[in-house]
């Protein structure tokens, strides 16, 4: 079944039920700058999930465009995307439970002809602040999944919220059983061995979270979301988006026209490409700030693995004409945007290759000064500085470096620039959060103890870790951070005891006030540069943290006692919260 036929089928269904077609969001959200891009179909209805009345009623369904960006360095695999379509159909204060799973129920099995028997659901089991909705599974059994295929899990997999704070509630998820073998004797719709692939989420919002606490809504909602890119790909057998016929046009074509095919390279251009069209027909533009800066981004590495596919650059415009033929059974208004889309690609693209050519003279001599001295290694503050000075991406360096006979550590450079995406992070937080001073001991120390676990979950989980939020109180703290997995008890333990050696270990805390361009030549550069004053102050821990900070802090990391995790749980599709105590 195409994707046309798959959003058709939706909308008409829950007409049939009542529902008001109401039109896309957006992908840059209206008078929000608080997000870049709609994440969500419930997005831009939040007002009226909190109570407000929609003008077109209390059932509402429609396909909403979304970005999201915390897995951008995994596209290339075979499903990870950044821009994808969510149908969804919406409850305010109308429906609930039952027949919001009757009904889907009905459209999976009936609609889109899927057997009942590869369909398994999830429901929330249960805690202090929500009790285990025996109701779902209940109204499950009555649509006819037998109770060995209805799965009972925590917050963590079962409950959602969009970001920190807002309308949220237990959810129940539906697992299509893709005939794999099982990966072990426990394998369940949790697993992500590939056996299972979650089709659909129907969220019974009728709580609001808010400083940390859970009280009821004035009226209790249903959000759901159904991705549309991946139904595409079961209904058509495919093992991958890409295989399907959103993907597979530009896939083929993107083939013919490589001098050096390679799979991923291929994935990243067709994806970041129906990214990029995506956000430039609703506005974006590039930049160096925020939207500009992701959809900058995401040009940039796709203009990088064409020069690595090895097709002539000339061909961009092509590859972006067939890529909206592509798209514009689904989204026809690209076709009267295309000459507005193909400028502003192919300009951006433009300017990036000019930054490459500047930053290949400056590799030159910095490839003469290595050989000069007699050394046969580049070092990671070379191959930062060549992508600071002229945003010459490290990839690149690496290739041409290892074309001249030179080495590369590659590991060093992965540390230098995730220090330097952290203050970034921190950076422009701060712009919200502002300085902490004239607080208490307790937050000064778990400000301290906030960087420190910054740093160990870089080094226990992976490089992709990134800082995603942090709140401090007296009695605790809270951090948010960019993690496709649940932490394993191992990894906990890990990050924990590496926060109490640093603590141990008394190391000194040292801060520099300096002005923006010293701040970037020592490292302490972020990408959104445009945010900071001229001023700013640099906080170092020891040689295992330096971040761009407003302060204050401890004078020495023994100051802290003893770092404990008391919970790990999740906090918004593809982020984990930590809450942490000093004891
Ligand atoms: N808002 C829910 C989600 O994004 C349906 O999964």
């Amino acid at each position: 079944m195409k994707a046309i036929e798959i959003r058709n089928k939706y909308l008409n269904f829950f007409k049939q039920h009542n529902h008001k077609v109401i039109p896309s969001a957006p992908l840059i959200p209206e008078n929000d700058p608080s997000v870049l891009f709609t994440t969500a179909g419930m997005q831009p209805l939040v007002p009226y999930l909190l109570g407000q009345k929609h003008p077109e009623g209390t059932r509402l369904t429609d396909f909403q465009k979304c970005l999201r960006t915390n897995d951008i360095d995994e596209v290339g695999d075979n499903r990870h995307l950044t821009y994808f379509e969510m149908l969804g159909n919406w409850s305010l204060g109308d429906y609930f439970k039952e027949e919001s799973i009757s009904m889907s129920y009905e459209f999976l099995t009936k609609e889109l002809g899927i057997p009942s028997e590869k369909i398994s659901v999830t429901c929330f089991a249960g805690d202090e602040d929500c009790p285990r909705d025996t109701l779902t599974a209940e109204c499950w059994k009555k649509a006819g999944i037998p109770e060995e295929r209805i799965y009972y899990y925590g917050k963590d997999d079962n409950w959602w919220i969009a970001g920190e704070e807002g309308p949220c509630g237990p959810d129940t998820e539906m697992f299509y059983d893709t005939g794999k073998p099982p990966c072990s004797p426990d394998c369940q719709p949790s697993c992500n061995c590939g056996k299972y692939v979650e089709i659909w989420n129907n969220v019974f919002m009728e709580y609001l979270k808010k400083d940390g606490k859970y009280t009821k809504l004035s009226q209790k909602n249903v959000d759901t979301g159904l991705g549309l890119e991946r139904m595409t790909m079961l209904l058509e057998g495919k093992e991958t988006p890409f295989d399907t016929e959103i993907f597979k046009p530009i896939m083929d074509k993107l083939q013919g026209l490589a001098k050096k095919d390679d799979i991923a390279s291929r994935r990243i251009v067709a994806e970041h490409l129906r990214a990029s069209i995506m956000i430039v027909s609703d506005g974006g533009r590039p930049s160096n700030i925020d939207r500009g800066y992701i959809l900058r981004r995401l040009i940039r590495r796709m203009t990088r693995h064409l020069n690595k596919l090895e097709i002539d650059l000339n061909e961009l415009g092509n590859i972006i004409d067939l890529n909206i033929e592509t798209l514009k059974e689904l989204y026809p208004e690209l076709s009267q945007k295309k000459s507005e889309i193909k400028e502003v690609i192919i300009n951006e693209k433009d300017k990036f290759m000019k930054t490459l050519m500047r930053g290949e003279r400056e590799f030159s001599k910095v490839i003469t000064r290595i050989k000069n001295e007699g050394k046969d290694t580049i070092k990671g503050e070379d191959i930062f500085k060549l992508y600071e000075t002229y945003g010459f991406p490290p990839e690149v360096t690496r290739d041409l470096a290892e074309e001249n006979g030179l080495k590369v550590n590659m590991d060093e450079v992965d540390k230098l620039f995730k220090e330097h995406q952290d203050k970034s992070r921190l950076g422009s937080e701060q712009k919200f959060k502002g300085g902490l001073a004239g607080t208490g001991e307790m937050e000064i120390k778990y400000h301290t103890a906030t960087h420190l676990l910054n740093a160990a979950l870089k080094e226990v989980i992976n490089k992709d870790v990134h800082q995603k939020g942090s709140n401090i109180t007296a009695e605790r703290m809270r951090f948010d951070f960019s993690c496709d997995h649940k932490l394993t008890d191992d990894e906990k333990k890990e990050a924990e005891d590496l926060v109490n050696k640093w603590i141990s270990e008394d190391l000194q805390v040292t801060v520099e006030t300096m002005k923006k361009e010293d701040a970037i030549k020592s490292g302490a550069e972020c990408m959104f540069i445009e945010k900071y004053p001229d001023e700013v102050t640099v906080y170092s821990i020891g040689t295992i943290s330096k971040e761009l900070c407003g302060g204050p802090h401890v004078k020495h990391t023994g100051e802290l006692g003893h770092f404990k995790i008391i919970k790990e749980e999740a906090s918004s599709s593809g982020v984990r919260r930590i809450k942490a105590i000093l004891e």
